[in-house]
């Protein structure tokens, strides 16, 4: 922990969360208004009901958010299926796409239609490749031991980046010691998105006490080795290792009957600016949340400049009808608002440094 005396304040370039869930329908827009006064920009991933698939969905989805909440800047993708031709991979990166997802199927949450096998979508894969979009992947196995799944994936990871060695991969929500490992081994177009929660948690919060459904996710939390290691890693300023805080609603009642996922959209910001300012390392967090992301996908920089003020407050126990990371807990790091906003990032200093 820190030796030194944390600042009043850090002010760091706009941050962008490359993994985030904002669902559909009514709740879209209450998730969307968080993401928007914590971020600049955000990857929205497509396991929506129905899943983004089309260039159609994706450009209804994309406006559908983008009425919600105007100032956030979205990076759009759409979920992988086998059998998608060459012809929809192009109009999908024509209308905006950046990135698809590899979801195994059954895996996570809405993943009932994700993929049988890895290697039936060789073909999307490599029109991705040949268009200049991302793969992002759910790297889990499904059939292996729940806390093992994630190593047990790595395998088809590595056949991937083998097969495709222009194509640009992330092994999402970095969960493991072997999952860094294996980042930091991997060829420079393998990166690893790493959320708050996995950063911050091991399976000991979730099943240790009294069971945290709140901290249920895929792919689990695990050990703290695994945990020092996804610490180690992102303090040590790798660029291969970015900002995604996978923040996931789920309605309490969803929750409590088993649902996979945690909102941590709300809190993610302060929570990472503790983590940082404890490690003495509060110069690394804006390049884990504002510039390795970015750079990964040649996207370019965000231009404005956020505060995050040192200043006690309590989360609330829940917010849209769920609950979300830390709730009721009083942190000690606040992004600052801007009232004078409603459309943009409520925080964002648009000065230049
Ligand atoms: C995510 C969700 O709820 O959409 N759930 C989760 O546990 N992380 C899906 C995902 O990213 O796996
Ligand atoms: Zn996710």
């Amino acid at each position: 922990m820190s030796r030194l005396a944390p600042p009043e304040a850090l002010v760091i370039r706009a941050p962008d969360d490359m993994h985030v869930h904002l669902r559909e329908g009514a709740a879209l827009a209450g998730y969307a208004a968080d993401a928007a006064r914590q971020f600049a920009r955000i990857l929205v991933m497509p396991n929506t009901h129905p899943p983004v698939w089309s260039p159609g969905d994706l450009a209804a989805y994309r406006e559908g958010i983008a009425a919600a909440a105007p100032g956030l800047d979205l990076v759009m993708t759409f979920k992988v299926r086998a059998g998608m031709d060459a012809a929809t991979v192009r109009a999908l990166r024509d209308s905006g796409a950046r990135a698809g997802k590899l979801y195994p199927q059954g895996a996570t949450t809405n993943s009932g239609d994700g993929l049988a096998s890895v290697d039936a979508a060789y073909p999307v894969f490599e029109a991705m490749e040949e268009c200049g979009l991302a793969l992002c992947i759910h790297g889990e196995e499904p059939s292996a031991p729940a806390l093992e799944r994630e190593e047990a994936f790595l395998p088809e990871v590595e056949g991937i980046l083998r097969r495709f060695p222009r194509l640009k991969v992330v092994l999402e929500h970095v969960s493991s010691a072997a999952g860094i490992a294996f980042v930091r081994e991997a060829s420079g177009n393998l990166a690893a998105t790493v959320t708050v929660h996995h950063l911050l948690y091991t399976t000991e919060d979730l099943l240790g006490g009294k069971l945290d459904v709140h901290l249920f996710c895929r792919p689990l939390l695990k050990g703290a080795r695994d945990r020092a290691a996804i610490q180690e890693a992102v303090l040590a300023g790798d660029r291969r290792l970015f900002f995604g805080s996978d923040s996931a609603p789920h309605p309490l009642a969803d929750k409590q009957s088993g649902a996979a996922g945690v909102y941590s959209m709300p809190v993610s910001l302060p929570l990472l600016a503790a983590f940082f300012v404890d490690h003495d390392a509060a110069g690394r967090l804006e390049d884990f949340v504002s510039r390795f992301g970015a750079e990964f996908y040649g996207l370019p920089l965000n231009e404005g400049r956020v505060r995050i003020l040192r200043r006690a407050w309590r989360v609330p126990d829940e917010l849209h009808g769920v609950v979300p990371l830390a709730a009721g807990r009083e942190l000690q790091w606040r992004v600052e608002e801007d009232p004078a906003s409603l459309t943009g990032p409520h925080y964002v200093d648009r000065r230049e440094p």
